[in-house]
């Protein structure tokens, strides 16, 4: 039988939003749906992969044959991803971050003042960036979600996190980004090449974006 191209290989998939509290009843977070996220980690079973998604608040099921984490803030996302890092073979990081988390949460519901409020933000750990940073023989691939200038940002990514690859959806355009079933994706590798692909089911999405990458572990192994 023909053997599976991810057979054996760890992999931690994070996917979905982060919330990040406010007080009780309040938070700030974002669009994302998880479905490019689990859709990659259901793909990426299907190869032969042993599965770790690490995820935000969604309404999805965990696809079979995964290990799912659920976390709510960026901390914890950085927490669970981190301590799994060292056993990883490869780490993707679909997962819409929050950047920004309030300075402050307060244990009591806050309750209205006459005048304007100020929400008092601080920046959120880079997980890319870390892993980046802490990688030895692990294939990074991120994400990039712009409005505007995608090519250029989504270069400046792959240097500046010290990914393998990043895959970039321009999240204004109908039928990409957040919440839809259909992705628009361009992919960015290490060595130059870009792969632009046409509108595709986010499981399609995964597929192709799984292929890139198990050509990269294969490079890795004959190093
Ligand atoms: O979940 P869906 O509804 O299916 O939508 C899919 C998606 C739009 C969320 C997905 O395709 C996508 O683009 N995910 C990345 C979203 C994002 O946060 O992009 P960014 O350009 O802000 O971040 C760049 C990369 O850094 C991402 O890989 C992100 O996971 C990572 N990051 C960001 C901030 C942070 N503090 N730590 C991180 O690791």
């Amino acid at each position: 039988p023909k053997t599976l191209p991810l057979k054996g290989k760890n992999i931690i998939v994070t996917a979905g939003p982060t919330r990040e509290k406010i007080d009780p009843v309040r938070y700030i977070t974002n669009h994302s749906s998880g479905k490019m996220g689990y859709a990659l980690a259901e793909q990426a079973v299907k190869l032969g992969a042993k599965v770790t998604l690490v995820s935000g608040p969604v309404t999805l099921d965990a696809p079979r044959g995964v290990e799912r984490v659920l976390i709510e803030s960026a901390e914890e996302m950085y927490h669970e991803v981190m301590a799994r890092f060292d056993a990883a073979d490869m780490v993707i990081k679909t997962a819409a971050v929050a950047d920004y988390r309030p300075k402050v949460t307060h244990e009591n519901k806050v309750k209205k003042k006459p005048g304007e409020e100020t929400l008092e933000l601080e920046r959120t750990k880079d997980i890319l960036l870390s892993l980046g940073e802490k990688k030895v023989n692990q294939i990074l691939i991120g994400f990039a979600a712009e409005t505007d200038h995608v090519e250029e940002y989504a270069q400046k990514k792959l240097e500046k996190k010290n990914a393998d690859m990043i895959v970039a959806n321009n999240v204004k355009t109908a039928g990409a980004g957040f919440g839809t079933d259909t992705n628009i994706v361009t992919i960015f590798k290490r060595d130059g090449s870009v792969i632009e692909l046409p509108i595709m089911s986010k499981q399609d999405v995964a597929k192709k974006i799984l292929a890139e990458a198990s050509t990269l572990l294969r490079d890795d192994l004959k190093q």
